[in-house]
This record gives structure tokens, sequence and C-alpha cells, in this order.
């Protein structure tokens, strides 16, 4: 099957390559290596000029002149909608499924691509009525459904930047991205429904819009879910299906350059802010539709599914932008994967019949523990034989799960691609290709042609295989971010430091490259950024929402290392008046801050355990030492030398969760 040089010792997943794959042997992916080795441009030309539509092509391939704020193909003219729509009503996919969506309780409903692109012209039409235009943002807070996807796509037509708030974040952290990002409107939703139960999204938008600074909004979009009450303000509020009504059906797109921004997408970082990562139109949507055919093979008959939420960047590229770009059959998913039960999703591919299955390794964690518990939900019970390529985006896959998965839900017939990305890299950077690479469990295997992935050490020299050092990609790819938002400083800082250089991408995560194969294994971040259920949280944010509440003094937060999510959440809190005097009254308080970082940010930032002391452990010099901090929270034995700790005393008091 390939020829990489992999020794007898190493465990290789004995599954299978699929066959006739976009890339389909080791020397095909090499060839495409080299290409982009011997010239970087070129190769990148050759796949805009063939993967995307041109209104006007480009000329110019990549500036560098202004580096690191690059710009790729930057003459030229298109636009993302015209490429996921138009393009399939002459193509032969008109009459296509394009979505195949499933509520919460199992409704199901289906839109071909003539359909999506009739809906999509009528809201643009809307929007464009109600004064948006090109440039300015539209927040979109919305459910996972068909409408989401439209109001995404409506956005790119019109060539107003969209910026997605995932719907579990609260009023305060909706108005915080609202303000940032300037919006001029908002696309809701009246409720939210999921695992049965309902989240009143249109009310949380009333209340991020009653903190104030945002005039800009001028319009409230609502796409009636559940028909459920909400509170209406004629003079802002309107409803998305009689606005969509009474739009025509056709809607001239608007031809944006191809560094137009696409979208901006919030994001943790390592500071208390989040941050509005910029992705551009060409390069971004570029990315997006060539890994759907080089990583997930993607075929015209293949049935896709991708559970990940709008939210986040994998529901950008891998749900809105990349299947449609591509013409592929989809299914978009309300609920969550334990209601009704742990069964869901095994039912749900039995029933739509998906060949390609996209998820996250906390859900194959967390089902593979029910389906131990419980012979009911066990995957053996359903018929999964349409499924041909698996995959799982946002944290290490450990060996165990990949395993489970790949034999339970697999039947080690397709090939687990275990993809290696972020919210600023747009689209897959490291991972498997089904036709090519042999896999090896708990390894995201080779950098996709065209990434100059390396492991430099702290002064951005590379480092030998087999050592552990920090990930960076040598040179710039089209689908990069092009800016943080309103924040240039931030990006180049952040992204490009001057410790390594100014010209390496951090990525901000450790990796190991083996010797033998070359492939990289990715170690977690390096930074103060926690990877929660593969939902990514910056410690300082959560720390800040927790020194707002006015009964705390200080607050320090780290991550747990969580056999099923991944990290678990641990606050270290000093309280401005005394200790706790009871374990009921420390339970209490805990439970009192908790409830207020779900307000503050969303429930899914609500620390797990809160412990209390009455001061936080310090160097001399006044730093927080996380380090004991992280040691304690593991409930591991302080052995450090403590010399250097000004109140070593507290450690003790923090010993215990509330
Ligand atoms: O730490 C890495 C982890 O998720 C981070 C990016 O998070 P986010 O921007 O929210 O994007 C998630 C979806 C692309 C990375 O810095 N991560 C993502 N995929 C993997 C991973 N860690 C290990 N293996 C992966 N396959």
């Amino acid at each position: 099957m390939a020829t990489i040089d992999l020794a007898p010792g190493d465990v290789i997943a004995d599954i299978p390559a699929v066959k006739h794959a976009a890339i389909d042997s080791m020397s095909a992916y090499q060839s495409l290596v080299d290409e982009a080795d011997r010239d970087h441009e070129a190769f990148w030309a050759r796949l805009a000029r063939d993967h995307l539509t041109w209104h006007r092509p480009f000329s110019r391939v990549l500036d560098e002149t202004n580096a690191p704020f690059y710009r790729w193909f930057d003459d030229g003219l298109l636009n993302a909608s015209y490429n996921c729509l138009d393009r399939n009503l002459v193509n032969g996919n008109a009459d296509k499924t394009a979505i195949i969506f499933e509520s919460d309780d199992g409704l199901v409903t289906t839109v071909t691509y003539r359909a999506l692109y009739h809906r999509v012209c009528r809201v643009a039409n809307a929007l464009r009525n109600l004064g948006v235009g090109k440039g300015d943002r539209v927040v979109i807070y919305l459910p996972m459904s068909i409408e989401g996807v439209v109001a995404m796509q409506a956005c790119a037509r019109i060539g107003a930047p969209h910026s997605v708030v995932f719907g579990g974040f609260s009023a305060k952290a909706l108005h915080e991205r609202m303000v940032d990002v300037g919006a001029c409107a908002v696309i809701t939703a009246d409720e939210q429904v999921r695992g049965g139960k309902t989240l009143p999204l249109k009310s949380i938008v009333d209340e991020a819009l009653s903190f104030g600074g945002t005039d800009g909004v001028r319009s409230v979009i609502v796409y009636r879910r559940t028909g459920g009450d909400v509170a209406w303000n004629a003079q802002r509020d309107l409803w998305l299906d009689e606005i969509e009504r009474a739009a025509p059906d056709t809607c001239e797109p608007e031809w944006v350059d191809a560094e137009h921004p696409l979208f901006i997408l919030y994001t943790s970082g390592s500071t208390g802010t989040p941050k509005g990562v910029q992705h551009s139109t060409a390069g971004y949507l570029l990315w997006a539709s060539l890994t759907m055919r080089w990583t997930f093979d993607i075929k015209p008959d293949d049935i896709y599914w991708c559970t990940a939420d709008i939210g986040w960047i994998t529901g950008h590229s891998y749900i809105c932008y990349g299947p449609c770009a591509v013409g592929a059959t989809q299914v978009i998913f309300e609920g969550v994967p334990t209601y009704p039960n742990a069964a869901r999703f095994w039912d749900m591919i039995q029933r739509h019949e998906v060949s390609i299955f996209y998820t996250a390794p906390t859900a194959i964690r967390s089902l593979m523990k029910c389906a131990d518990t419980e012979d009911a939900v066990h995957p053996c019970n359903f018929d999964l034989t349409s499924l041909r390529l698996l995959g799982t985006v946002g944290e290490p896959i450990n060996p165990s799960a990949w395993k489970w998965f790949a034999t339970e839900v697999g039947h080690n017939r397709c090939p687990v691609l275990d993809t290696f990305w972020q919210t600023e890299t747009g689209g897959h950077m490291i991972a498997p290709l089904p036709g090519a690479a042999p896999l090896v469990p708990g390894s995201c295997t080779l950098p996709l042609p065209g990434i100059a992935a390396a492991i430099v050490d702290e002064s951005g020299h590379d480092v030998p295989s087999g050592q552990s050092g920090v990930l960076v990609i040598k040179r710039p790819w089209p689908s990069m971010l092009r800016t943080v938002w309103r924040n240039p400083e931030r990006f180049r800082k952040g992204y490009f430091p001057e410790e390594l250089g100014g010209k390496l991408y951090l990525a901000g995560d450790g990796a190991i490259r083996d010797a033998r194969t070359g492939y990289f294994t990715i170690t977690g971040r390096v930074d103060d950024v926690l990877n929660v259920s593969g939902h990514r949280m910056g410690t300082m944010e959560i720390e800040s929402a927790l020194t707002a509440n006015p009964l705390v003094a200080e607050a320090a937060v780290v991550g747990k290392p969580d056999e099923t999510i991944g990290e678990a959440i641990v606050a270290f809190v000093v309280l401005k008046d005394v200790m706790p005097k009871t374990s009921a009254d420390a339970k209490a308080i805990a439970n009192e801050l908790r409830a207020w970082v779900g307000r503050e940010i969303g429930p899914i930032a609500k620390p797990r355990e809160i412990r209390f002391g009455e001061h936080m452990p310090k160097t001399r010099s006044g730093k927080v030492v996380r380090r004991l901090l992280r040691s304690i929270a593991k409930g591991e034995a302080i052995l450090q030398d403590l010399s250097t700790v000004e109140n070593p005393g507290v450690l003790k008091q923090f010993s215990h969760p509330a």
C-alpha cells in the first residue's frame, strides 16, 4: 500500500487504505509535497485555478511585502456562495440533496442544491433590503439548522462577513463579541432545542443588546424554530420566514477581492478576551474544499456527516463551506449524541446510510463508556456497513478510543483520520490521507501537501526527530488567518513571535515527530489554553469571569486531565472575606460561582472543581505557581522544591475541592 519506512515495532493499524482515493498512494502524496517544495506559489496557484471559480482570475499569487500579513491571489474576484451554490446548479447537482437535516426529536427535512440556492438568495436580498452591505458584520446566533447554513451563505453572497457565536455562549459572551465585531444585524432563533431541552436564544440576544454599546445593531432576524413566546421590538425585530417570503429568489452575488474577509470567528487565547480570527474568502474556501477531497476523499455518492456545531470552525469549514463547495450531500443534526439515548449517532448513521463520519474524541469516549455499560446502545446493534471513512477533530484521540472507534464503529474497514488543525488554520493541517498513509493510533501522521509543519525549540531552531518541541508552520498557506479583528498587533505578536524570529507561525501546541516515520503526535497546548470536550477555553478568560464576582479576590484556573472530556476545569479561589467556615458553606459558594461563570461565559466554562484558600500560592516575585496548582489539581504529592514559594502553607488548604 505505502512506502513509508515503518519498523517492525511500530504500532500500525491493520486497516486497508481506501481504493481510488484522490491521493491514492504515498508516492502520489510525495509528488504533491515535492511539487509544493519546488515552487510553493505555482503549486497553490494551480490548485486555486483548478478548484475555485473566479469572476476575475488572479494574476498575483502571494504578496509577502507586509509579512506576516500575507495576501493570496489578491487581484482575483470571486464569491464564496457562488462557489458553494451556483456552481452546483450547472454541474448536474441542482437536484441533488445538499442537506439532510435531522431535528432533536427526529424529524427529517431535506433540501436540494437548487432549493438551498433560492433560500440563500432570498435571505441575501432581504439582508440587502435591510441595508446590510459589503463589509458590514452580521452576528449569527443560531442552533444547528438548515437556516444556519442559509444565514452564513447569505452573508457571504452579499460580502457581509459573518461572526457566528456558539449557541451555548451566554448573553455576556455574546454581547462582548457583538461589540468587538461591530455588528449591524443579528440572526437568531426563537429557541434552540437540544437533548429535549429548550434554550431561549432570542431572549439571550435581547439581554445582550440591553447591555448597551450595540447601537449599530439595526435588525434582529428571528428564525421561528419552536414557535415559543418571544418579546418583540417592532422597530428592530423581523421573522426570517416573513422577510424570506417577501424577497426575490435570485440574487446577484457581490464579487469580492480574494482577501475580502469571509468571516470573523472568536476563539480563546491565552489572555482574557477572546480574539476575532479573521479569514479571507479565496484562500479559506480553497482549503475547505480541497481538504474535503484530499482528507475526506469525498465522492458524488457519499453521505457525509460532521457532528460539529456551526459555532466552531469545524462547522464553518466542514459543514457550511467545504461540503457545499464540492457538491456533497451532508447530514446536519440539531441535537446531542446522548438523546434520546447514547445510540443516536449509530442509529442516524444506519438510517441515513452515512459513509463519512467526522466527530470529536470526547463524543467517542463518552459513547464508548455508555456502550460498555448498556448493551442496547452498543454500535454492534446497528448496521454501519455504509461507513467508509471515520474522522476525529478538536483534541488528541487516545489510542484506546481510536481503536474502539476503528473496531466497533468502523469494523476495521474504515480508516480513522485524526485531523489536527485550528480555528486559525482554516482547515486540516496534519492528517492522514485515507488512500495513502498507513495509520498509527494516536498520531495525526503527516502534514498535508503544501503545509510546511515543523517542530522547533524555544528559539525557533528545528529539534531532531524523537524530541518534543513546539509546532510551527514555516511558510504561509492560503487558508491561514489574516489577522485578529481590530488587533493586528495581537496577531503579529501572538502568532509570529519575535523569539522565534518573527517568521514562523506558532500553533500554540507541543508536538513530537517519530524518528522513523516522521509522523507527528500533538502533545497538547503549550500556553494557557485548555481543551475541554474539544472546546477551546482560555484560563485567563475564566479567571477574569471569576474575579468579576464581588465575592472573589483572586482566582487561578488550571486544567486537570480527564479520561472522557480531555481536560476538566479546576479553579483556585481566594475570597475577599474569610474562608468558608463549613464544607456546606464552601459548596454553596462554589455553586454560586459556577453559576456566575455560566452567566459570564457559558455553561462550557463552568469549573468542575472550585478550591478555596486564604492566599494564592505565589513565588517571592508575586507570580502564581501554576505548576504547583496543576499538581494539586491532579492530586499528586508535592515533591517540588518549595523554597521559592512565598506562602507554602496555603497549599494544604487547596488540597480538596469544595
Ligand atoms: O490543541 C489543539 C487541539 O485544538 C486546538 C485548536 O482548537 P480550535 O481552534 O477550537 O479548533 C478545533 C477544531 C479544529 C489545537 O491547537 N486540537 C485540534 N485537533 C487536534 C488537536 N489536538 C490533538 N489532535 C488533534 N487532532
